[in-house]
């Protein structure tokens, strides 16, 4: 009996998230993916008066954002694609190209963060900074996710 309520535990844990194990490569890195998104969300959200511009939080999500950035990319590893996921077979036959990408976001997360460190923050200079970054995350889903 106590093994079921277990069982139906981890099925319920499951499917609150879209049926993806939150344990398994794909939901690591989903998990990464949506708080990068929520992160510059808010920072192009602050400048383009979306969300009142705040210093503090401003520079505290560039340096979150840099840091989980650099995170997604060791969860690509498993040898058989996940059926949930929408990446390109191409991540894994073009590892090289995909980690010149990933590394090409993390010099843009670290500009951004190299910017939001001078205060006072110039909101002009930052919201170049935020574009690249943002064309950091297109060109790559452009190459290598399925929409
Ligand atoms: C080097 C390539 C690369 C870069 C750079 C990149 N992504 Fe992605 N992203 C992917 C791939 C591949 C997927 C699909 C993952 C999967 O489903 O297995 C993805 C998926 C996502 C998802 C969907 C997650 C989900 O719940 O399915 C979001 C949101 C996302 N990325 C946000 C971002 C943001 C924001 C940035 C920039 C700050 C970014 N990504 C930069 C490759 C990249």
């Amino acid at each position: 009996m106590f093994k079921r309520v277990l069982v139906l535990f981890a099925v319920l844990a499951v499917s609150a998230c879209g049926g993806v194990d939150p344990d398994s490569p794909l939901g690591k890195r989903k998990v990464i993916f949506k708080e990068m998104l929520s992160l510059s969300e808010d920072l192009g959200g602050m400048l383009r008066g979306r969300i009142a511009f705040d210093e503090q939080a401003f520079a505290e999500k560039a340096r979150r954002l840099d840091e989980i950035s650099r995170q997604p990319w060791q969860h690509f590893e498993e040898e058989v694609k996940d059926k949930q996921s929408s990446a390109r077979d191409d991540v894994w036959k073009e590892r090289e190209r995909f980690m010149q990408l990933a590394a090409e976001l993390e010099d843009t997360t670290e500009r951004l963060v190299q910017s939001a460190s001078q205060q006072p923050l110039n909101p002009d200079a930052l919201g170049v900074r935020v574009d690249v970054v943002e064309k950091a995350c297109e060109s790559c889903h452009q190459a290598f996710r399925i929409y």
